[in-house]
């Protein structure tokens, strides 16, 4: 455990890929968690593999999406581990952005977990930090935010969304004692990148060492962290190319990345 961290984790998430992951590594270290996810079946089975941790452990089955049930959740689980100093806000979901068939309702749906969900949570969390002076929002973006990536231009714009929405929010939750850290996984093993049709292997991290980088950002709070180290270096050239420059690798390199047509 870590002197910085003080209350309960909220994690969302839970149930599958690097949320899971992140519950069992901070399980292990001792911290009270709070778990969410909406796969209740799945939730138990992390919950199983935790074990018993007298009022050290909840969790609630809840929607991200769903302002007034995340607000329930978290009431329910504070009653049992006591107050969140920290939410992890993990819950996400991405799909591919495929033509000619373009499905704006992907997008919605994307929009809706991954930056309104994240912005739910929150809400439900914070007036007990504001009220106790303190606290720690950790927000799962992406690599992927930083520039639109072509195959997955909803899921870019949904990251892109987030990103801004945490910094937007920084300055005010600061002045309250909220801080917050900006997470930008590269790629992870997990369901959501499992089925992607890349031409070529795509190296990934496992949701372990995900799960470890979340660790370390729950413990040092730093404003952003980005991981591995080959997605920090791309994320920071990918900010600075010229548009034309961008542009025109993803005309080239773009339509080779997949075995589908986009
Ligand atoms: N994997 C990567 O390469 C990667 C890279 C960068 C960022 N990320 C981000 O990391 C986070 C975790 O992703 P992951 O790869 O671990 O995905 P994952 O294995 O699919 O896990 C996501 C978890 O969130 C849950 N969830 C989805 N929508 C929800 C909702 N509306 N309410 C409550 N729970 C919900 C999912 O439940 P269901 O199973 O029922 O959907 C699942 O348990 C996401 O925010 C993702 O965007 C992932």
């Amino acid at each position: 455990m870590s002197g910085r961290v003080s209350g309960a984790i909220l994690l969302t998430g839970a149930a599958h890929g690097i949320g899971r992951a992140t519950a069992l590594a901070l399980a292990s270290r001792g911290y009270a968690l709070g778990l969410i996810d909406r796969d209740a079946e799945a939730l138990a089975g992390v919950v199983g593999e935790i074990g018993e941790r007298e009022g050290a452990l909840s969790f609630r089955v809840s929607d991200v999406t769903d302002l007034d049930a995340m607000r329930e959740a978290v009431l329910g689980v504070e009653s049992a581990v006591g107050p969140t100093g920290t939410l992890v806000a993990c819950a996400g979901i991405g799909s591919l952005t495929l033509l000619p068939d373009l499905d704006p309702a992907a997008l919605r749906a994307m929009l809706d977990v991954n930056v309104v969900g994240v912005a739910n949570a929150i809400a439900a969390v914070l007036p007990g930090m504001i009220a106790r002076g303190g606290g720690h929002v950790v927000g799962i973006s992406s690599v992927a935010g930083v520039r639109g990536m072509p195959w997955m231009a909803s899921y870019s714009a949904s990251k892109a969304a987030l990103t801004t929405y945490l910094e937007g929010l920084r300055p005010a939750l600061k002045r309250r004692g909220v801080s917050v850290t900006t997470v930008y996984p590269g790629f992870v093993r997990t369901a959501m990148t499992e089925g992607t049709p890349f031409r070529r292997p795509v190296p990934m991290l496992e949701p372990e060492q995900a799960a470890a980088q979340l660790v370390r950002a729950i413990e040092r709070r730093p404003r952003d962290l980005a991981f591995p180290m080959s997605a920090a270096l791309g994320m920071g050239l990918l900010r600075r190319l010229p548009n034309r420059v961008y542009d025109r690798m993803m005309d080239r390199a773009g339509p080779r990345a997949l075995t589908v047509d986009f």
